[in-house]
């Protein structure tokens, strides 16, 4: 069973962007397991981790990250940017130097705002870590969902046209992964 983790970048109790990780992880297809990967408990990195005993928090996430096979982000937009405790939690997993445990595994991404522009900034930002990290990182379908809190009906149920969407990244990431 291949694991795939996800990682949100909102620490919010309700969270659009965790409800839609939610959302992605229904679509796992068979032989896949999703797992999300908490990223709230870990200290601000700090390289004097890495000269001695890193905290437990900070072991048990590389534990995790290494437990996966791929990655999935869904985040939103701060200021234009990626969330800090999501930039945090990337360069935790990046070290200590030679070990980092993103290295050549396939992502994804998927942003979500409120506004119009659906965190492309933040998205964009983010491919640039992944660019650096050596991650394969699903190109197409671009993922920028704006209006997000009008992406579910009344009864709880997500709009078709966001599933769609979903569907398309979930597709395209299974077959980066089988790429590998
Ligand atoms: C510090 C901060 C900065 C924000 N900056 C942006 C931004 O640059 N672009 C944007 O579309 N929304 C921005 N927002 C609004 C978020 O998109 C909105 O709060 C969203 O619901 C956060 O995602 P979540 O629902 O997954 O927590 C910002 C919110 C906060 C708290």
């Amino acid at each position: 069973m291949k694991k795939i983790g996800l990682i949100v970048g909102s620490l919010r109790r309700e969270s659009y962007n965790r409800k839609l990780a939610l959302e992605f992880m229904a679509l796992v297809p068979d032989g896949y397991q999703a797992e999300l990967i908490e990223i709230s408990d870990l200290p601000v990195y700090n390289e004097d981790f890495d000269h001695g005993d890193p905290p437990q928090a900070v072991v048990d996430f590389r534990q995790k990250l290494s437990e996966s096979e791929a990655f999935v982000f869904v985040t939103p937009e701060y200021n234009r940017s990626v969330p800090s405790g999501l930039k945090n939690a990337i360069d935790v997993g990046s070290r200590p130097p030679g070990e980092s445990k993103w290295s050549q595994k396939p992502a994804a991404i998927i942003s979500a705002s409120p506004g119009a522009y659906g965190a492309f900034g933040a998205n964009h930002h983010l491919r640039q870590s992944l660019v650096f990290l050596d991650m394969p990182t699903v190109q197409q379908p671009e993922a920028y969902l704006g209006g997000i809190d009008q992406a579910w009906e009344d009864d709880g149920t997500i709009s078709q046209r966001t599933k769609k969407l979903l569907q398309k990244v979930m597709d395209a990431l299974i077959q980066l992964i089988e790429k590998q």
